[in-house]
């Protein structure tokens, strides 16, 4: 059976709850990450931490100690490793500001320490090429993964309805944010295009990495808003998320992106990737 982690150890799947005095649950104060673990590797376990601590602090509270939420990942990816028939898995780490005193008047001051929660699933196949829609919302707090993900799920189940296998967030200019569930790049003149992390947006732990590998790769990069028009007209797309890694995309609101996918620019890259993930497991650096 899967094993869960809550607060101080891992518990059989069956046996894993939470309470209903819990910020989490009652007002949505929570944050959440989703890891990828290569084997037991969970690949830049740091990374996403920071982004958690980041978004905790930032939405009141603190998430406790990082090593204390490392140990945690990590152990519960271990302890899945042979229930999930040893493959490679997708793991999620839910944080929240911990339960409100029952005694006290409503609406509670905080009572007690962050509630960790970490589950352990199996990978969905990502789609080698994917078809997305624009539609036209921002999330609260774009930055923070917070756990009211109401506006990414809209915009999800919107695109499904649609056929479509992902949502495109764009502002009230048109400008493209962000997948509901991922980061969006196009390639023009060779250049890598894609919006900057302050535009009002997720910045993801894959966004992060392809940056880092395209500069090595001498790839040319520009942080700017584009339109759907732009991204049409690119000469390659491709979406970027944990689970998923890098997603040729190959149309948007049924226009046809670039050639047949994925791109030269999107094969170097997902090339240096991987690469990336054998380097990082070979050293067990985080
Ligand atoms: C709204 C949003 N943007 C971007 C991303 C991609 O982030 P990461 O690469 O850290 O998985 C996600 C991931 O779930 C997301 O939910």
């Amino acid at each position: 059976m899967l094993q869960v982690w809550v607060d101080d150890g891992l518990v059989p799947a069956e046996h894993a709850t939470v309470s209903v005095y819990d910020r989490g649950f009652r007002t949505g104060e929570g944050v959440f990450e989703t890891l990828r673990a290569y084997g037991e590797h969970v690949f830049r376990l740091r990374a996403h931490l920071e982004r958690a601590r980041a978004g905790a602090l930032e939405l009141g509270f603190d998430p406790g100690p990082t090593d204390r939420l490392a140990e945690a990942v990590r152990r519960t990816a271990t302890a899945n490793f042979e229930t999930l028939d040893r493959r490679d898995s997708a793991l999620r780490l839910t944080v929240s500001a911990g339960r409100i005193d029952p005694d006290s008047p409503i609406p509670g001051r905080p009572a007690g320490p962050s509630t960790v929660v970490v589950t352990s699933h199996r990978l969905a196949e990502a789609p080698e090429a994917a078809h997305a829609v624009t539609v036209p919302l921002t999330r609260e707090l774009p930055h923070v993964k917070a756990v009211s993900y109401l506006v990414a799920m809209t915009a999800r189940r919107r695109a499904k309805e649609l056929g479509a296998d992902e949502a495109l967030l764009t502002d009230e200019r048109g400008r493209v944010l962000e997948g509901a569930g991922s980061n969006v790049f196009a390639v023009r003149d060779g250049t890598l295009l894609t919006p900057s992390a302050d535009a009002g947006l997720l910045a993801g732990v894959t966004r992060g990495v392809v940056l880092e590998l395209a500069r090595a790769e001498g790839i040319g990069v520009d942080e700017r808003p584009f339109d759907v028009v732009e991204l049409a007209g690119a000469e390659e797309a491709f979406l970027t998320s944990t689970t998923r890694e890098l997603v040729p995309l190959r149309t948007v609101d049924g226009y046809e992106i670039g050639g047949s996918p994925p791109g030269e620019v999107t094969r170097r890259l997902q090339r240096a990737y991987a690469a990336e993930v054998a380097r990082e497991r070979a050293a067990g650096t985080w």
